[in-house]
């Protein structure tokens, strides 16, 4: 496996869940870190426990549903870190309900933020991992972009777009030794999962952000001529 040290990775939506435990994980590896969100307070607090593991660590907020907001942000997360080699696209929401209920102000929302905030993120962060010739991309989809089911048609078909975006992506940036993974996880247990009641959480059974983060280290340290380029993750017997 490679080393990551001395890496610059940038992480949407890396102050709590998911991105959080990624962005503390790949810190432990000598990851220079840069953390995206709209909630500063939760950005400080989380670069200052990064800032423990000696490497460098900076946020940016911004709305990843808005264009111009993610190409400053992005620049600007860049240019402190000294470079870009990966992308953690990782912000997205969770809003659930049945098609008759859910308004169609929050159906777009959904989109604009789970697969235009995406699109927009690594748009941004492209044109320096081309520049580099190598770069890693882990776009994070979801089991429910495999297959709809009730109560979660914006969620579903917002992660089922970005699957396809994101296959699309690794096609044409393999080119430029860029690695696209598209990661489709099931439950797991944050805010997003138990606020929106599909887990208790219980972490004897259920995923927990930490078992995520271990899953993207491992992908990320494989030799550059490895990709996996779709991988899902399951509670064993929740
Ligand atoms: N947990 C699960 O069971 C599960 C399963 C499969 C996939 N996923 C996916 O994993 C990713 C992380 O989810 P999570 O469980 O960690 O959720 P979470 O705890 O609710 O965290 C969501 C993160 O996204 C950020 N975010 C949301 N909307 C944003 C916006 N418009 N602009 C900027 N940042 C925004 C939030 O930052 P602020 O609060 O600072 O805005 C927060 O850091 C999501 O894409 C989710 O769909 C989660």
């Amino acid at each position: 496996m490679s080393s990551l040290k001395g890496k610059n990775a940038i992480i949407t939506g890396g102050g709590r869940g998911l991105g959080k435990a990624v962005a503390l994980l790949l810190a432990q590896e000598g990851v220079n870190i840069g953390i995206t969100g709209r909630n500063e307070d939760h950005l400080k607090n989380t670069v200052a426990e990064l800032e423990k593991s000696g490497v460098k660590a900076a946020y940016s907020v911004f709305n990843v549903a808005d264009k111009s907001e993610v190409d400053n942000g992005i620049k600007e997360l860049v240019s402190t870190l000294g470079g870009v080699d990966i992308l953690v696209n990782n912000a997205g929401i969770g809003w659930f309900g049945k098609l008759e209920d859910m308004p169609a102000a929050d159906w777009e929302q959904v989109m604009q933020t789970n697969l235009f905030g995406v699109y927009y993120t690594a748009m941004a962060v492209y044109p320096y991992m081309k520049q580099n010739g190598s770069g890693d991309v882990i776009n994070v989809a979801s089991t429910a972009g495999l297959k709809g089911g009730a109560n979660m048609s914006a969620y579903a078909a917002s992660k089922a777009a970005v699957i396809s975006l994101s296959q699309s992506m690794m096609a044409e940036w393999r080119k430029n030794n860029i690695r696209v993974f598209t990661l489709t996880p099931s439950t797991i247990a944050t805010d997003m999962s138990i606020d929106g009641g599909l887990t208790d959480g219980n972490p004897d059974s259920v995923l927990q952000p930490e078992d995520f983060a271990e899953w993207v280290r491992d992908i990320l340290k494989m030799k550059s001529r490895a990709l996996i380029a779709n991988g899902s993750i399951f509670s064993t017997n929740p």
